[in-house]
């Protein structure tokens, strides 16, 4: 069963190896270990280490059990070690002398090296294919509602009107940088570590260029030391997913906030909400609840795995095997965190009058009647301080800016006219911000066709 039996006169204590094994949770990777194995197959045959009748017979063999993985009738039982052990020991079983040639030239640094980077490129593809989608529906919402106007607020106090499609737009934005950190994430971890050997590389002449290539990466890794040992990409993944992690929390915050009674700004589907076991009248934001909460364990396993790394001596040291699960449960966690909140945005449905209405309270166009000072000659100091008594007034007669009376506004200053009312109502405030990245209908005009270019041009 084990693969280093030789040296050994003593049976591993049972905790031992139940402390040691990874086929518990390397398992995961069955699919890139038999395709890494057949690059290196296909790498031992071209260098005239197997004959092609060996090369033949280990990749039809290693090609059944893929299809055993696949089917699901794979049977993981007999105290295997980890994947690499499991898959060389059913393929000798299958093939018989041919599939003890397999592991020539290689060790199982190089081996979990490589599957472990191709798996996670895997990933990386899954996770950006899932950005992709929350994008989409992000854009199909800020289309939708590019004359939703609500608050838009600093210190969650209401400070100028916007739109719901522009506070939409900063979550697009986010996204799109995640998907930019995967894209650089894997240009950087495109290379090859087969052919590393244990640590100082290989003395038979296997063209590491040729395995590379038909493994899909850009090239071999140049150092055989760093390219057992090189975890970098992982701990780039975990920080990439913390952040998107980060993101949706940020987002889930508002969405649980604007689905209070409060705000009722938005209603979530009944499919993505819960209700509760004595209270018969609520309807709980759970799942934007989750995943602000599974925010903290994807930030752990980065953690965790900084932790592990540092101060390890070069090259291979069994910490590394420590690799594994966290960053399965994070990348699981942040695919399916993405998944879901796109479902439920998708479902969800904007109260547009509960936010106009909302977008009128708390002097939100104070800023603007300041500024329609400024346009008939008044210094923006100045201004500034005149609207700040005509809010105190307003304050005291318990109405909003648009509903105090001109005198009002001309015992303040006599500067004010009737097309105050007109400057500072909430639609003119928006649409006046035209500048490249503000909430006017101009703007997101042009924010909208490039989110739909860049949404088709995939
Ligand atoms: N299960 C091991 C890991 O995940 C595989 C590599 C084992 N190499 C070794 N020298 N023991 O890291």
């Amino acid at each position: 069963m084990k693969l280093w039996g030789g040296r050994f006169t003593k049976e591993t204590d049972d905790k031992v190896f139940a402390f040691n094994e990874s086929l518990s949770f390397d398992q995961r990777f069955w699919k890139q270990d038999i395709e890494g194995s057949i690059g290196h197959t296909h790498g031992l045959v071209r260098a005239g280490i197997l004959t092609e009748e060996e090369g033949d017979s280990i990749i039809k063999g290693l090609e059944r059990i893929y299809d055993k993985f696949e089917d699901g009738s794979i049977d993981l039982s007999g105290g295997y070690e980890d994947i690499h052990s499991f898959i060389e020991a059913k393929l000798t079983e299958d093939i018989g002398e041919a599939g003890k040639k397999l592991h020539t030239g290689r060790s199982r640094n190089d081996q979990v090296a490589l599957d472990m980077r191709m798996y996670v490129r895997d990933e990386i593809d899954d996770i950006d294919r899932e950005l992709y989608k929350i994008i989409a529906v992000l854009v199909i919402i800020f289309e939708k509602n590019m004359d939703t106007y609500m608050p838009g607020f600093t210190h969650m106090q209401k400070a100028q009107p916007i739109t719901l499609a522009h506070h939409i737009g900063a979550y697009i934005e986010m996204f799109i940088r995640d998907r930019g950190r995967m894209a650089d994430i894997r240009r950087r971890m495109n290379f090859c570590p087969l052919g590393s050997g244990a640590l100082a590389g290989t003395t038979y002449p296997i063209e590491r260029e040729y395995t590379a290539e038909l493994l899909e990466f850009y090239g071999p890794t140049l150092n055989s030391i760093d390219g057992v040992s090189d975890r970098d990409y992982i701990i780039e993944l975990l920080s990439a997913c913390s952040t998107i992690m980060m993101h949706l929390s940020r987002f889930a915050e508002e969405v649980i906030t604007w689905n209070s009674n409060e705000y009722q700004f938005i209603e979530l589907d009944d499919a993505y909400s819960t209700g509760s076991s004595i209270m018969p009248q609520k309807k709980n934001p759970d799942i934007a609840e989750l995943v602000r909460g599974k925010t903290g364990r994807v930030y752990g396993e980065l953690m965790a795995f900084l932790t592990t790394m540092k101060g390890l001596p070069l090259a291979y040291n069994k910490d590394m095997q420590e690799d594994k699960e966290g960053t399965f449960d994070a990348i699981d966690t942040t695919k399916t965190c993405l998944s879901l909140f796109t479902e439920m945005m998708r479902s969800a449905k904007f109260n547009k009058e509960r936010m106009l209405e909302s977008a009128k309270g708390g002097f939100i166009n104070a800023t603007d009647a300041a500024d329609y000072l400024v346009g008939k000659g008044v210094a923006f100091r100045d201004a500034h301080g005149i609207v700040g008594e005509l809010v105190l007034k307003a304050i005291e007669l318990g109405v909003s800016l648009d509903a105090l009376p001109l005198e009002e506004y001309k015992k303040i200053s006599p500067v004010f006219d009737e097309d105050i009312f007109e400057a500072i109502d909430i639609e003119t405030c928006v649409n006046r911000r035209k500048t490249i990245g503000a909430p006017g209908k101009e703007a997101l005009e042009f924010e909208l066709e490039q989110y739909k270019r860049y949404v088709n041009s995939l």
